[in-house]
């Protein structure tokens, strides 16, 4: 019987290379803000990395088995390394925790390739980003292509305070051309920036991305109800609002939630049934298959799984149909074909 293959390893075999995990090393840690430090990563074979999109991420993993995501914020113009940005967040799940208190320069650690769900759109006449602090981390890399692009554009930047606020020095410029402006709320949400006036008016054309915490997000959201549902774009650190503002964001409507289904996993000729209230990763791991999984919720892309024959109940909100035609987020997603193939 076939042993049931890492994830380094099926893709060789299978010739997709998007689940291969990456070697790379911890060339710097750079204080940007108040506990917010920027990590350098290069490859630790010398060669250059994947290349990656603006609004791109990465599966950083750590210690304890943690898989976290974090968006590259340099430039996507650079091959030769993956900067990322990271809030020490007390009260967070241990992932910005782990990577201030435990990781030093010239470790070495193993990644996932670049994955974008919040690609820049290639239509836009205009671009409106709106961060909320740390969420400021896929936008800067999205300000740099657009800028490359000679595109016009505008950044509302909110913050706590300007100790918050990574990259300020860096868009000191954009502030001084006024394509940049930066809110200060002190830790009152009231002295924030005025959304409802800022996203009243929906030009055609304009395209809107935002990122930040999940508050922020909701109110981001009502107040853009009205814009074209193609036109917002977002990332989120959680699952979130109960609306979603990329098309590809809605999960399937039709399939029986509760039904029990097989799976297959066809490298290592075993079928295990998921009962009604269990995913997927919870049978694989209860009968000793490794899985990686992160957020658990289907945003994040950790547990991206090749199916093979079936059809899934695609609970995720991050693969787009022509990706759902191939991949499944296993940590949610079902089947509501009786039996559901996995590459594994
Ligand atoms: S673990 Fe995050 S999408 Fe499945």
């Amino acid at each position: 019987m076939d042993a049931v293959l890492t994830r380094e390893e099926a893709p060789a075999r299978h010739g997709d290379v998007r689940l291969r995990k990456l070697e790379v090393c911890l060339r710097s840690i750079t204080a940007l803000a108040d506990d917010i430090n920027a990590f350098e990563f290069v490859s630790a074979d010398g060669q250059p990395l994947p290349g990656f999109t603006a609004g791109s991420h990465i599966d950083v993993h750590l210690s304890g088995r943690m898989v976290r995501q974090y968006s590259l914020c340099n430039s996507p113009i650079e091959r030769d390394r993956y900067v990322v940005a990271v809030l020490r967040d007390r009260q967070g799940r241990g992932g910005s925790m782990a990577m201030h208190d435990e990781l030093r320069a010239g470790q070495k650690l193993k990644i996932s390739r670049p994955r974008n769900h919040f690609a820049l759109s290639t239509s836009a006449r205009r671009h409106v980003f709106i961060a909320g602090g740390i969420g400021i981390t896929p936008i800067v890399a999205m300000i740099s292509e657009v800028q490359r692009r000679g595109e016009s554009f505008h950044l509302y930047y909110c913050a706590r305070s300007a100790q918050r606020a990574a990259f300020l020095d860096e868009l000191q410029p954009l502030v001084e051309r006024g394509d940049v402006s930066v809110h200060f709320d002190q830790g009152d949400p009231r002295n924030g920036l005025d959304l409802v006036s800022t996203l009243k008016e929906y030009l055609p054309g304009t395209h809107l991305y935002y990122c930040g915490p999940g508050r922020l997000m909701d109110a981001i959201e009502a107040a853009s109800a009205h814009w074209p549902p193609a036109a917002r774009h977002c990332e989120r650190f959680s699952a979130g609002a109960a609306t979603r503002s990329r098309p590809n964001d809605i999960p399937d409507g039709d399939g029986d939630e509760d039904a029990p289904f097989d799976v297959e996993l066809r490298r290592s000729h075993k079928t295990f049934t998921v009962h009604p209230g269990e995913s997927i990763v919870d049978v694989l791991r209860s009968h000793g298959v490794d899985v990686d999984t992160s957020c658990r919720e289907g945003y994040c892309g950790t547990c991206m799984t090749r199916y093979l024959a079936g059809e899934p109940l695609h609970r995720d909100t991050v693969l787009d149909d022509e990706d759902r035609e191939a991949f499944v987020m296993i940590c949610c997603s079902r089947a509501k074909s009786q039996t559901l193939v996995l590459d594994i």
